[in-house]
This record gives structure tokens, C-alpha cells and sequence, in this order.
């Protein structure tokens, strides 16, 4: 049997509302698929806009087998390409980040304009057409400040994303934002693990001491039933929608993403160890209604985010292995916000840096747990863990989808 029946198979099997199988979290071959079908096919979250501020400005990416660069070209456009060169392949970018003139490769410097073509290439004959060696580019589109990249030759629809996020994105003007501090971790989990434990906050009272300071525990908030029912929600709605921010709880017919806006405890506003706001300029000055609790955003496969009065946090997951996941998290504050007068960075960073630990801890507890051979598949919590059931549901069908080709048999969740 190939790893594609096995995997086939045990998809069709899945019992819902339990865990997966642990050779989901384990195996090579089940991670290829994982990647091929779903990393190397979604629209995945790159980075912010805000990262890119002039021409020439770029960062990269490693999604599985691929690196990628982000740039803004000269005419403003933000762009992304794949990072080899045409010449023998090699890597255009090494760093994280950086602003350039042009992209020369650093092997034998074939120089590339900021729009992909091939602008120089020594001695290469004149014969050699330097047209047919522009750099392959990658699907790339940006919404309200969030930047997207696509690796499938035929990309899947973007717009019902755009559509829908752009109104509850637009108000925060993340476009004008910078990015305070960012932090990367790799935790030694399968990127399923790293959600699962994402979607629901059923852990966050034994684990989060400072999150539980001003985040909800309650499933309304992080899952993705039962939101309408809560009236403290209804309210918080209702007043942010009055102030004409967009707010209820929406996510798409396939749950590949979706959004509320959701008040905090105690009328926090930011999460900080008193609830007070990190940034004292707030994000958008177009905001005038002062507590606007949390916008939750999420997209699989790569990203969550919230976004309060005064920051946004955004994370970005990466696989890197069957049991190593990368994630990035990014704290925005207005361009103009300076550090160490209008904020500081302890006082900013300081709950998701610890909340981020303590999840590295738990999903690395997991993932040893669910790679021993007697691990056996075990029972969600109904009324917490609806929104891991979610996940386990539209990844269940994306890859049912693609590995079956029989369509989408789209379950409800329990
Ligand atoms: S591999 Fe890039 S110039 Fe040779
Ligand atoms: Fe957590």
C-alpha cells in the first residue's frame, strides 16, 4: 500500500470528534503529503506590507522544499519569487530580510531587476537570451497589510478571503504600522499539534497565568461555536459595530478562515499584566470607540492573529519537519510609535512571549506523547474543543479532497 491509500484510508476512517491517528503527527511520508497537498497548494500568510517599506525592500521564507522572496519591485508592487537562481540554482537571498538595489546572485552575480528579470548575466554567449532566465514568480497578493503567497502553478480562489477579511482588517490601518519586535521558535511538534492546541483554550487555565490575565477561556471566543448566544459577546459586538467597525462572528463555508471581534476580561484593552493599552498612539486614530477588545483572524494552514486598539500580534506557522514547526509572531505598533516613549517592549511583548513558550511546551508534551506506540486516538471535549474538531474537519476534507479526487464531503462538526 502507498502512504497515499494508507493516508486515504485513514482519513475515511477518522472517527470525528477524536484526535488523529499518530502517524499523522509522525510520519515522513503522511508530512510529504501534508506538504504537497496542502502547504504547496493554499494561499499561505507571508508577512506584513509595513515589512517592505521602499523598493528593493525584501524578506524570505523556507515553506518545505521552497524559499521564497518577498520584495516591493520599483513600481511599488509587492512581489514574490522563488529564491533560485536561473543560472545553477543557487539561493539569491541568505538573509531574513534586507533592502537591495537589485537581486545579484552571490555565486556568479547574475543580476536580476526587482521585477524578476534577468537584467545581467557575464559572458554567456551570444546566443544566450537573457528573456527566458527571469526569476519564477509566486503567487502573491496583500490584504489590509497582510501579505499572501501562493506556490501552485493555478492558484485557489483568493477573493472570498479578500472580501471577507478586508472589512474587519481595514479599519486597524496596518498598512501604517511597523513591526515592534518579532520572535522565532521552533517547536519540536507536527504543525497539526501546533494548531490543535491553537483552537481551543480548554488548556489556557492550567498553562497561561498571564494570558488568562485578560483573554477569555471562555469556547465562545476561541472556538467557533455558540458566539451569537453569548451576550457578553452580543454586546461587545454591538457596541464596535456601532462604531462602525465590523465585528460578528464570521468564517467561510469551507472553515478555512474566519473572524470575530471579542471582548477581553475585565475591560482590558491590550494584553498586557494590567489590561492597560502596551502603545500609548493607537494603532488607527480612526478608531474612536476605546474598547474594542480583540479581532480574531485565523487562515489555515499558516496563521492566527489578534488585533487590539493599540497592537496587532500576528503568527506565522511553518512546517519543518514531521515533528518541528517553526512560528513567528509579530508585534505591530503605529510607524510613529516610539520605543521607550510611547511603549516598551517588555510591557508589549512580554504576555505572548511567555504564552508562546508555555504552548512550545505543551505541543512538544504532545507531540511525545502521540509518537509512543501505544498512543491511541482520544475524545475531544464537546464544549471546548469544537474549534480542534473544526480543524481536524477541514483538514480531514482538504486532504480527502485532494488525495480522493472525489470532491469534498464536507461533514458538519459535531
Ligand atoms: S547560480 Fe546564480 S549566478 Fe550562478
Ligand atoms: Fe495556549
Amino acid at each position: 500500500m502507498t502512504a497515499h491509500q494508507d493516508m486515504l484510508g485513514r482519513l475515511r476512517t477518522h472517527q470525528p470528534g477524536t484526535t488523529l491517528e499518530g502517524k499523522f503527527y509522525t510520519d515522513p511520508e503522511f508530512f510529504r503529503l501534508d506538504m504537497e497537498n496542502i502547504w504547496y497548494r493554499e494561499w499561505l500568510f507571508a508577512g506584513h506590507d509595513c515589512e517592505l517599506g521602499k523598493p528593493g525592500s525584501y524578506f524570505t521564507l523556507q515553506v518545505g522544499d521552497y524559499p521564497v522572496i518577498v520584495l516591493r519591485s520599483g513600481d511599488g508592487a509587492i512581489r514574490a519569487f522563488h529564491n533560485s537562481c536561473r543560472h545553477r540554482g543557487s539561493r539569491l537571498c541568505a538573509a531574513a530580510s534586507g533592502s537591495v538595489a537589485k537581486l545579484v546572485c552571490p555565486y556568479h552575480q547574475w543580476t536580476y531587476e526587482l521585477d524578476g528579470r534577468l537584467l545581467f548575466a557575464r559572458d554567456m554567449g551570444p546566443g544566450f537570451d537573457a528573456t527566458q532566465y527571469g526569476l519564477k514568480p509566486v503567487h502573491c497578493e496583500s490584504v489590509a497589510g497582510y501579505i499572501w503567497i501562493c506556490l501552485a502553478k493555478e492558484a485557489p480562489d483568493f477573493e472570498t478571503f479578500r472580501a471577507g477579511a478586508m472589512p474587519y482588517l481595514a479599519p486597524h490601518g496596518l498598512k501604517n504600522a511597523k513591526v515592534a519586535f518579532e520572535s522565532t521558535i521552533v517547536e519540536k511538534g507536527n504543525w497539526k499539534l501546533v494548531w490543535e492546541n491553537n483552537r481551543e483554550c480548554y488548556h489556557c487555565a492550567g498553562n497561561h497565568p498571564e494570558l488568562c490575565r485578560t483573554f477569555p477561556e471562555a469556547p465562545t471566543v476561541t472556538g467557533v461555536q455558540g458566539a451569537d448566544k453569548d451576550p457578553l459577546i452580543g454586546q461587545h459586538w454591538r457596541r464596535c459595530e456601532e462604531a462602525g467597525l465590523p465585528s460578528t462572528f464570521s468564517i467561510s463555508g469551507d472553515g478555512q478562515f474566519r473572524m470575530a471581534r471579542m471582548p477581553l476580561l475585565r475591560n482590558a484593552v491590550s494584553y498586557t499584566m494590567s489590561g492597560k493599552p502596551a502603545v500609548q498612539r493607537p494603532l488607527s486614530p480612526t478608531i474612536e470607540e476605546g474598547n474594542i477588545g480583540a479581532l480574531l483572524l485565523f487562515h489555515y494552514p499558516t496563521t492566527w492573529n489578534h488585533v487590539l486598539g493599540d497592537h496587532a500580534v500576528s503568527f506565522r506557522v511553518l512546517p519543518i519537519g514531521p515533528r518541528e514547526t517553526q512560528v513567528t509572531t509579530k508585534w505591530l505598533v503605529h510607524k510613529d510609535a516610539v520605543e521607550g516613549v510611547d511603549y516598551n517592549l517588555d510591557e508589549l511583548t512580554h504576555v505572548w512571549q511567555m504564552t508562546n513558550d508555555q504552548d512550545r511546551q505543551i505541543v512538544e508534551e504532545n507531540q511525545l506523547g502521540v509518537s509512543s506506540p501505544v498512543y491511541t486516538p482520544g475524545p475531544y471535549a464537546p464544549e471546548h474543543e469544537g474549534g480542534v474538531m473544526q480543524f481536524v474537519e477541514w483538514y480531514r476534507n482538504a486532504m480527502e479532497a485532494a488525495l480522493g479526487n472525489d470532491g469534498v464531503r464536507l461533514r458538519s462538526v459535531a
